[in-house]
């Protein structure tokens, strides 16, 4: 993040995305709560259990896709209440107050509803064009030792701040691969028909891919430029047959050749029942600048260090092409800082004005940031303001 200079009126020029409210109905362990935010750093204390998580995880609904702790929308609706969820937030972006509401009424098996001021809405590409949020939580300590659709995904979600239509391209891809793999298993599938889907796959697939390595390269620079010793350097590389060819070739070349490759898979394919190749099989590859040690090879700590570092200049590099500084949900991560960290990171979030909620149970850890930021306690189905 950006050193904050009070004489410069560069950090103005930012869209600073904020969360004004917040009203939950019968969603996890919360009934019925309301609350207002100030704009500022948000801190929520509670005891383990008490519901900070949930919170968190209400904020990142506010993104598409299935939250932080990627749960299916029925785990949503609190199991004593009704069979349906809500959560309604009222947020500013580019100078507008947006209210968006999104869940699921009672009898509606698949999906969630998204409104925004009230109209209903494509969640995949209205969310994303008026909001970017980020999240830190416990479970992404694993992503480096995970399978690689876990980083794919990160990857994704860090590619869908800059291009609003990513996740959107990602949707139609994967239906366009289901239903290839559903037409491989018919004997007497329709030729032309399977034609016109790999190749709107292929379309697609190479949005995807430019896009991916359009923000590693622009992650790398920033990670290579970057004099902060406090976080241990990233090395980002994809791992994927398509993105590899798209940095050295013509994208006709590429897309010829992807078509090739899918027509030639057909029978492996079909014997598979899955699509073996292609771009929904990318890795991304995260090693320590420095050592040159893959971030699976090194130490918890370092691999915390590591996130944490990737996530902050994320967030940097989306407000510079994007003109829009995300909000940043750290679910648990302060409690695993050590002291020089942790008082970085403060001053980052100090600095740079962003909009951060922070959960811990030990309010000893944010006193650094009294007076800068808003704390809740939290607990019995609310959120109190201390
Ligand atoms: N669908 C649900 N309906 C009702 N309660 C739920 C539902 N899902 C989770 N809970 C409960 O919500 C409570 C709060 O969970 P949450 O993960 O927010 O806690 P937390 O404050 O983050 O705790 P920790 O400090 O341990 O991380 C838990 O007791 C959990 O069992
Ligand atoms: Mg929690």
């Amino acid at each position: 993040m950006n050193q904050h200079n009070p004489n410069n009126l560069e950090e103005f020029k930012y869209n600073f995305n904020r969360i004004h409210s917040l009203k939950l109905k019968n969603f996890r362990s919360y009934n019925d709560l309301k609350c207002s935010f100030n704009g500022g750093p948000v801190v929520l204390l509670g005891s383990n259990g008490s519901g900070k998580t949930n919170i968190l995880e209400a904020l990142s609904l506010l993104s598409p896709g299935r939250g932080l702790r990627n749960a299916s929308f029925d785990q949503f609706r609190n199991i004593k209440g009704p069979n349906e969820w809500g959560i309604i937030a009222e947020i500013s972006s580019e100078d507008q107050l947006i209210k968006i509401s999104t869940g699921v009424s009672a009898g509606r098996l698949r999906g969630r509803d998204v409104k925004m001021n009230d109209k209903k809405v494509t969640g995949s590409i209205a969310l994303p064009s008026v909001l970017s949020l980020s999240w830190v939580t416990p479970s992404m300590d694993q992503i480096f030792i995970e399978s690689p659709s876990s980083r794919r995904k990160f990857l994704d979600r860090m590619c869908s701040s800059f291009n609003k239509k990513h996740i959107d391209s990602i949707k139609n891809y994967e239906k366009l691969m289901k239903e290839r793999n559903k037409l491989l298993q018919d004997i007497s599938f329709d030729k032309t028909w399977l034609e016109t889907i790999e190749s709107r796959m292929v379309t697609e697939g190479i949005l995807i891919g430019l896009t991916r390595i359009e923000i590693l390269k622009g992650l790398n620079l920033r990670l290579e430029k970057d004099q902060n010793p406090v976080w241990p350097r990233a090395f980002l590389k994809i791992q994927g047959i398509i993105e590899e060819e798209l940095a050295y070739n013509k994208i006709d070349e590429v897309r010829e050749h992807y078509i090739k490759t899918l027509f030639d898979n057909r029978r492996k394919d079909s014997i598979s029942g899955r699509t073996l190749e292609g771009i929904h099989r990318s890795d991304l590859l995260v090693s320590e600048r420095n050592k040159g040690v893959l971030a699976s090879q090194c130490s918890t700590g370092e691999q915390k260090g590591l996130l944490l570092g990737l996530i902050l200049t994320h967030l940097d590099l989306v407000a510079e092409k994007s003109n829009q500084y995300p909000i940043l949900l750290l679910d648990e991560v302060v409690a695993h800082l050590d002291q020089l960290r942790r008082s970085s990171l403060f001053d980052q979030i100090i600095n740079t004005k962003a909009q951060v909620f922070m959960t811990g149970t030990d309010a000893n850890l944010f006193s650094a940031i009294e007076g800068a930021a808003q704390f809740f306690s939290v607990g019995m189905g609310r959120l109190k303001e201390i």
